[in-house]
């Protein structure tokens, strides 16, 4: 396939299960490229079945997955008939590690599975996966997951996913894959690396051949882009260049970091993309962050890019993983003409663990209020963001900036890096509804993000006649919307 055949759509992988596989699946159907997220996709698979599983759709998926024996230990340990009741917590997953169970990474690959088979099922359209490369742990099992239901695309950022490539190549042939994990206080001596063996965790009896799906880094410089093309473990077919008024995380600004008076980051002209210079490549690239209008996407074609990826407007539609009541908020407020006095999305240059700025938006009774937050007991119990260290003994273990202080002391971290940062793991999964309840009774609070475009919401939902059931929008309204 040449890169005219790639759709010039692309909607953004966006977690986690924000952009589920009903989002995914909507979009495909109307010929763009629809991307589910994989990120702790194991956790929405175990939330989902302790939910009941109330329209079939999580248990029909389950059928089609190869390994009967693999489906009904997952289905025995999460499945509640009818679902959980509501003051009752849901039952984690385990954590990962650089070797994880067997049992967790098969709960990962087919949690993958899932997610691409549902977006995939009864129709010809094309499905990408987005992960996170700062997620290490879980993505060769959530990649080999996602090439056993057929996956199209598989696009990755927060990071520099040189051996993605590599590991596609492998993973699509049933091999061994493995991935450098990087470990605070390790030595160039030290091999820390993450591995999937296919036959160990599936079976070679299930093997069948698998398609290589394409593969798009993000980047936010067209110098990384050209690193990437140059210098990954196999081949790169595309490029995602995300500005930083895109939603979700955002590469950091050149140079050293400065604030605005808001204290949000300051980019400059440095961080801006020379579209010629991205052209030059040889490789498609779609152009996000702001980018979602007509003008803009005939702007950036014409300049070389073939196309646009939009997260934001489809975040807030219909069809998106956000829990109705969140949407239904954020929509009713726009729609009345309600603003924050700053606008409606802050920049947080520390909120994340992963260390990147964030985007949240400023809703009440979420934590992008810092007082809501600070009643916050911190625990960690989803550890996606953790980061690995060496520690004195020579043991590679893990800690994360936003779990309790005194533990995160106790394994050497320091002090500074506590400061401001909050549980994105437990915030994002109660955005979707799946809030925990934790050990002092206290449920889990939202962290909305969202691009610089949620200031733009109020043209779609203008330009969307207003429907007597419901304040929404559909993705249909959004592509309308781009003209497509
Ligand atoms: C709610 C939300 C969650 C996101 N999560 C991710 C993510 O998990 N991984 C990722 O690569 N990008 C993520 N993004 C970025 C989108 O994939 C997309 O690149 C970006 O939203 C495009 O810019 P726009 O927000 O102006 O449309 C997220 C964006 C939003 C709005």
């Amino acid at each position: 396939m040449n890169s005219f055949q790639h759709p010039r759509l692309i909607q953004g992988g966006m977690g986690i299960a924000v952009s589920n596989w009903t989002l995914a699946k909507t979009v495909s159907r109307l010929g763009h490229l629809g991307v589910v997220s994989g990120t702790a996709i194991n956790s929405v698979l175990v939330r989902r079945l302790q939910d009941g599983d109330l329209d079939g759709s999580t248990r029909r998926a389950l059928t089609q997955f190869p390994s009967n024996e693999i489906v009904s230990n997952i289905l025995q340990t999460y499945f509640i008939d009818g679902g959980k009741l509501q003051n009752q917590p849901y039952k984690r997953a385990p954590l990962y590690n650089l070797k994880s169970s067997t049992s967790l990474l098969q709960l990962t690959m087919v949690a993958s599975f899932v997610e691409v088979f549902l977006a995939k099922e009864n129709h010809a359209g094309k499905i990408g996966i987005n992960l996170l490369e700062k997620v290490v742990l879980p993505n060769l099992a959530c990649l080999y997951g996602a090439l056993l239901a057929d996956v199209d695309y598989v696009i990755m950022g927060a990071g520099i996913p040189r051996e993605i490539p590599g590991a596609l190549d492998l993973l699509s042939q049933n091999k061994i894959a493995s991935l450098k994990v990087p470990v605070a206080g390790s030595t160039s001596e030290d091999q820390n690396v993450t591995s999937f063996d296919p036959a160990e965790i599936l079976g070679a009896a299930f093997f069948k051949p698998l398609k290589r799906p394409y593969f798009f880094p993000i980047v936010s410089s067209s110098t990384l882009a050209l690193s990437l093309k140059k210098k990954s473990t196999g081949q790169v077919d595309g490029f995602i260049v995300e500005s930083p008024l895109a939603g979700g995380h955002n590469a950091p600004p050149r140079g050293p970091m400065k604030f605005n008076d808001l204290g949000e980051p300051i980019y400059g002209e440095r961080d801006n993309v020379d579209l010629g210079e991205m052209k030059d490549l040889g490789l498609p690239f779609w152009m996000a962050g702001y980018y979602a209008t007509p003008e803009k996407m005939k702007e950036v074609c014409d300049l070389g890019a073939h196309g646009i990826q939009v997260g934001t407007l489809f975040a807030f539609c219909d069809e998106s993983g956000f829990d109705q009541i969140l949407k239904d908020k954020v929509i009713s407020k726009i729609r009345s003409g309600q603003r924050p006095e700053n606008g409606w999305v802050f920049t947080d240059p520390v909120s994340s663990p992963t260390g990147f700025p964030f985007k949240a938006v400023r809703l009440d009774g979420t934590v992008s209020e810092n007082t809501v937050y600070e009643s916050r007991k911190r625990i960690c119990d989803l550890g996606y963001l953790r980061h690995a260290y060496k520690t004195e003994s020579g043991e590679v273990k893990q800690r994360c900036p936003a779990e309790p202080v005194k533990d995160y002391l106790k394994k050497g971290g320091l002090i500074a890096d506590t400061v401001g940062r909050k549980c994105l793991c437990n915030a994002l999964m109660a955005d979707i509804g799946m809030a925990q309840i934790q050990s002092d009774l206290s449920l889990e609070k939202p962290l909305i993000t969202a691009g610089d475009d949620l200031n733009n919401l109020i043209k779609i939902l203008e330009s969307t006649p207003q429907r007597t059931d419901r304040a929404g929008y559909s993705a249909s309204d959004v592509i309308h919307y781009l003209g497509l």
